[in-house]
């Protein structure tokens, strides 16, 4: 059974798992980073609880698991040193999304019991991803025994298990950058877009806030395809030829247009599955307009 926990890499996500784990009442007996001042300041957002900030890898206590939170670069080598150092634990698991524990399996090979536990969800600080954390689901796999545990420590930590094949988290992970990161290159580019229209830039970011907590609760409301809205699935084909038109005179970003192309193209299609759908001529119509292969011949 999982009791005492080391974490490694005390960043975004080794300093949030820290006060989660003390505060799911585990013994978190040490947290090691790079720096000592990180160890020192992720040791220090947790409440009553017993962890020595270190430096060094072979002054980690002991331990029933190690927590790799280091960048997914430095895993196997972070494994590798905690191996060659003899740290006194029973398991090693990491963080990553898209590698698996096969990162490990040198350790496996040598008797340790390995696994990947990825908590999908973004940390971007510790306070906002303490809040976030509940409710958060963890794609989990590595070996019989400690899985069951870490699925026990996903539960204590108010989180849902997706347990995974080691072989397929690459394409999961590609899917969670999709939904997660490639959010932000969208607001990103809407925002610089919008201010064409004359309001600051600082105030569109502001003004779409609203609207994209609405776009989330329908999509958790409704689903996909149903809870699009907007000219593609009105079959508003002037609107969206204006909007091309626009996008093309714009100077930044360039790729804009391309942008609204591509996952117009989508849209397209989510439109035609949609209970009160486009019909196929307007699908057509639209799906002309927007190849991105035609690129800016329908200016
Ligand atoms: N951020 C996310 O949204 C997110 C979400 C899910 C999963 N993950 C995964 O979680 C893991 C950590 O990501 P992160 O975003 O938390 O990274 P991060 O904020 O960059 O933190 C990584 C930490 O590792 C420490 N470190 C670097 N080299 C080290 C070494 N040789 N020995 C010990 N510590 C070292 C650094 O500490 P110092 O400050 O001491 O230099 C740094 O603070 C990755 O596997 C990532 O894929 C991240």
């Amino acid at each position: 059974m999982i009791a005492r926990v080391a974490i490694v890499g005390a960043g975004r996500v080794g300093t949030t798992l820290t006060r989660a784990l003390v505060e799911a009442q585990y013994d978190v007996v040490s947290v090691m980073s790079r720096t000592l001042g990180s160890a020192q300041k992720a040791v220090n957002t947790a409440n009553e609880n017993n962890s020595t900030a270190v430096d060094k890898i072979a002054d980690i206590a002991a331990s029933d698991i190690v927590f790799l939170t280091v960048p997914d670069e430095l895993i196997k080598a972070t494994a590798r040193e905690i191996m060659e150092s003899a740290v006194d634990t029973k398991a090693i698991c990491h963080c990553s999304g898209a590698k698996s524990s096969a990162e490990l399996q040198f350790a496996a090979d040598a008797g340790m019991r390995v696994a990947s536990m990825h908590p999908l969800q973004s940390f971007a600080d510790p306070g906002t991803a303490m809040a976030n954390l509940p409710g958060t689901y963890w794609a989990l796999e590595g070996v019989e025994g400690l899985t069951d545990e870490l699925q026990t420590m996903i539960q204590r930590l108010q989180g849902i298990c997706l347990p995974i094949k080691r072989d397929q988290k690459v394409a999961y992970h590609a899917g969670a950058v999709l939904a997660c990161n490639y959010l932000y290159t969208l607001e990103s580019i809407a925002t610089k877009v919008m201010s064409q229209s004359g309001i600051p830039p600082e105030d569109c970011l502001k003004a779409l806030m609203p609207l994209l907590q609405g776009t989330l609760n329908n999509m958790g409301s409704v689903g996909l395809p149903q809870a699009l809205s907007g000219p593609i699935s009105r079959g508003d084909i002037h609107t969206v030829e204006q909007h091309l038109s626009n996008l093309s005179s714009i100077s930044s970003p360039e790729r804009a247009r391309e942008v609204y192309s591509l996952m117009g193209m989508e849209a397209i299609d989510m439109a035609t599955k949609q209970i009160t759908g486009i019909d196929s001529d307007t699908a057509e119509r639209l799906r002309s307009l927007l190849d991105p292969q035609k690129k800016y011949s329908n200016q």
